[in-house]
């Protein structure tokens, strides 16, 4: 059964020939590139994409939690100890926030909308009930009394008003009312004298239900690594947004934008309308997230670093030159002046000065860090947390006898954990992706396997056929004598 010669020649060819094809499309990647190529196709902002499908109504569930401080020693605050807190937690939100207004402009490669939040609360995955009650620092009693510190006849006559009121520096609320408003009776006074005030407080009033803003996103048209990057907040840059002095206080939080195809050297950045500005975070390390490889990012402590090491951090030293020190971030700005001062959760990552200061800080770079992980070759977001901490700074103000002797401090209030985990239908989906595409880019090694195996079959088959030819004779004469 012998093949004919051209037969086992042209097989030496084709494995020759795939050899060099391989080889050439190893060499010039235009298998990776294709694969790149199909990605940023589908990674736009466009009508009928899955990836606007999935901006405008996130698939998976956003969780917002809340760890409120429960004071333990208010008296001995007043008389000049150290606070001391403990954290209760968490108060679990569901958090719904679709893409509405949506409105393309600039031939597609821009997108105009707001994002529209609404909290339900998760009784099964909370501590207890929203009417569960925290002993905090009154926040709307300081915001006053920081106010008119200076101006001594108003503030006598607001001290004497908060004396027969009985009210000071630390009030006790549901968890609920702090959240979500409550009427305050010292606010409700001073409206009597300026009638636009607000008489209720809450650290998320009005944001449920409600937006923080119009926002234009870049679609990824022009360039795929801008997809989803917030252009303007408010009608602003958002190269100015450090700068802004009309920002919104805490009023939820804002999608990561991210590349497709990420590197380990990229930069990330997250809009945040809680800081005012927008966050950049760095690689960090290699994470799994159900069974998906991805890349880990989280905000470096430069971030929040003093303008000492971080000269961009100038801005927040307001007024100009008063900076509190490394990890905090002076807010009061964008909360109509209350002296609100953000942070990590439990001061990580800030001056050890102020996890010191405070009884029951104990700062954990699992738990407290933000961070966002990505999957590198399609820049899907696989799992997300931003932890941010509420603090207000407190002094002694020698105007306000209900300050008593109380130490400079900052004082934490409460911190949140706003995350979300790709759901297990896009987990599936991208699953299989991931795996289409580890075959396409792996087709041009295919090709080489190929060429040495027709190698291999190749000279066996040259040698089969020669061998007995020439052998066969030769060899008679040996084995028979
Ligand atoms: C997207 O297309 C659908 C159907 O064609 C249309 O109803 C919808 O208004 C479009 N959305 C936007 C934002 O243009
Ligand atoms: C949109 O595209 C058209 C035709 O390509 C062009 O004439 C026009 O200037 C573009 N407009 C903008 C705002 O880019
Ligand atoms: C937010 O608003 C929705 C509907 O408007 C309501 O069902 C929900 O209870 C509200 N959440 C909170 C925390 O008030
Ligand atoms: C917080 O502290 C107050 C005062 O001690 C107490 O009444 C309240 O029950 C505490 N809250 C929780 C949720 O334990
Ligand atoms: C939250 O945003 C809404 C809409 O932009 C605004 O009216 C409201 O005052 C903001 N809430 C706070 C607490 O700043
Ligand atoms: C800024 O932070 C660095 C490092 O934490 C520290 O050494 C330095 O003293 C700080 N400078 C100021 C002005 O707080
Ligand atoms: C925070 O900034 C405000 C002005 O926006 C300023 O009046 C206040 O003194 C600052 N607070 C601290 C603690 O530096
Ligand atoms: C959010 O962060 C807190 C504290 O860091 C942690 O206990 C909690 O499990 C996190 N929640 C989710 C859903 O990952």
């Amino acid at each position: 059964m012998l093949l004919k010669p051209c037969c086992i020649y042209s097989i030496g060819v084709f494995s020759v020939l795939l050899l060099i094809l391989g080889i050439s499309l190893v060499l010039s990647g235009v298998f990776p590139h294709f694969v790149q190529a199909l990605v940023k196709k589908e990674v736009v902002l466009k009508n009928g994409t899955e990836a606007f499908e999935a901006w405008e109504n996130p698939p998976a569930p956003i969780y917002m939690q809340f760890y409120f401080f429960n004071v333990t020693n208010p008296l001995e605050v007043l008389d000049g100890e150290r606070p001391a807190v403990v954290e209760i937690g968490p108060y679990t939100y569901r958090e719904y926030r679709p893409m509405e207004q949506v409105n393309f402009k600039d031939n597609g490669t821009k997108v105009a909308a707001v994002n529209t939040k609404t909290y339900i609360f998760q009784r099964n995955m909370s501590r207890g009930p929203e009417s569960d009650l925290i002993r905090t620092v009154n926040i709307p009693a300081v915001s006053v009394m920081e106010k008119f510190k200076d101006e001594s006849f108003v503030a006598s006559l607001i001290s004497s008003y908060m004396k027969a009121t009985d009210e000071g520096l630390f009030t006790t609320r549901s968890v609920g009312e702090l959240l979500w408003g409550y009427e305050d009776g010292l606010l409700q006074a001073l409206k009597k004298l300026k009638p636009g005030l607000d008489d209720v407080f809450g650290l998320f009033y009005k944001s449920n239900a409600s937006n923080d803003g119009d926002y234009v996103f870049f679609t990824g048209q022009q360039n795929y690594r801008d997809f989803a990057r917030v252009d303007t907040w408010n009608g602003e840059s958002s190269l100015n947004w450090w700068t802004s002095e009309e920002c919104n206080m805490i009023n939820g939080t804002n999608g990561a934008s991210f590349h497709p195809v990420i590197t380990k050297t990229d930069t990330l950045y997250m809009f945040s309308s809680d800081l005012c500005r927008s966050l950049y975070a760095l690689y960090e390390e290699d994470v799994a997230v159900k069974g998906i490889s991805g890349y880990r990012f989280s905000p470096p402590s430069e971030v929040f670093a003093n303008k000492t090491v971080n000269p961009a951090n100038a801005g927040f030293c307001v007024p100009a030159g008063n900076c509190l020190g490394s990890g905090l971030l002076n807010v009061s700005a964008c909360k109509q002046g209350a002296p609100i001062i953000m942070s990590s959760p439990h001061f990580y990552q800030a001056d050890q000065k102020f996890v010191q200061d405070v009884f029951g800080m104990r700062p954990n770079k699992e738990q407290h860090q933000t961070t966002l992980d990505v999957n590198p070759l399609t820049g899907i977001l696989l799992q997300a947390a931003k932890r941010l901490q509420v603090n207000v700074y407190v002094e002694k103000l020698p105007t306000f006898s209900q300050t008593g002797d109380v130490r400079t401090v900052v004082f934490p209030v409460v911190y949140l954990n706003e995350s979300v985990t790709i759901d297990g239908p896009s987990a599936a989906k991208l699953h299989a992706i991931l795996v289409e595409q580890n075959v396409m880019v792996n087709v041009p090694f295919m090709l080489i396997a190929l060429g040495i195996v027709l190698g291999g079959v190749f000279m066996l088959l040259m040698c089969w056929q020669k061998v007995p030819e020439s052998t066969a004779a030769e060899r008679q004469p040996l084995l028979s004598s």
